[in-house]
C-alpha cells in the first residue's frame, strides 16, 4: 500500500536536512501526506511524529488530505487578476461544485489558486496539470472541465 516508502526512508533517514526531500518524494509518489504515511516516516527516521507532521504543515508544498487526480491552478496574480481572473475562479468554483482549496469529493478535481503562472502575456491563465489554458473566459470553463470529467471517465 506504502508502495516504496521503505526504500525513499533507506535513501535519506541518515542524511541531515533529508526529511524535507523525503516528505517531496513520498508525495510525488502517493499524492498526499496521511496521516499514516506520516507516523511511518517518524518511526523510519526515529523522530517524533510532532516533528515530522510540524515540517508537513510548514511548507506549503504538503498536502496532508487527498488531491485530485487534475490539479487546476487558477493564477490571481497582478495580470491575471486585472484580466478578470477571479471571475474564472467563481466560474470554477461553481462548474466544480466546490470552494477554492478544495478537491471533489469523487477525487477528480484540486481547485488552487497561484500568485503568478509566468504566463503573464496569457492572462488570465490556469493550468491543468501540465496543460497550459489562456485568454480563459468564464464562459469557457464548463466546456473545459467536462473535457477532462470524460476523459476522467475513459481512464477510470
Ligand atoms: S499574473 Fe497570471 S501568469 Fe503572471
Amino acid at each position: 500500500m506504502h508502495t516504496g516508502i521503505d526504500e525513499l526512508l533507506e535513501k535519506y533517514w541518515h542524511i541531515p536536512g533529508g526529511l524535507v526531500p523525503l516528505l517531496q518524494e513520498v508525495q510525488k509518489v502517493h499524492g498526499y501526506l496521511s496521516r499514516e504515511i506520516l507516523e511511518k516516516i517518524a518511526s523510519g527516521m526515529g523522530i517524533s511524529l510532532a516533528k515530522v507532521a510540524g515540517v508537513a504543515t510548514f511548507y506549503h508544498q504538503f498536502h496532508l488530505t487527498p488531491r485530485g487526480r487534475y490539479i487546476i491552478k487558477v493564477c490571481m496574480g497582478t495580470a491575471c487578476h486585472v484580466r478578470g481572473a477571479a471571475e474564472v475562479l467563481f466560474a470554477m468554483e461553481d462548474e466544480l461544485g466546490i470552494k477554492v482549496g478544495h478537491t471533489t469529493p469523487d477525487l477528480t478535481f484540486t481547485l488552487d489558486q497561484v500568485a503568478c503562472l509566468g504566463a503573464c502575456g496569457l492572462a488570465p491563465v490556469i493550468t491543468i496539470n501540465d496543460e497550459t489554458y489562456g485568454k480563459l473566459t468564464p464562459g469557457q470553463v464548463p466546456k473545459l472541465i467536462e473535457k477532462y470529467r470524460e476523459e476522467a471517465a475513459v481512464v477510470h
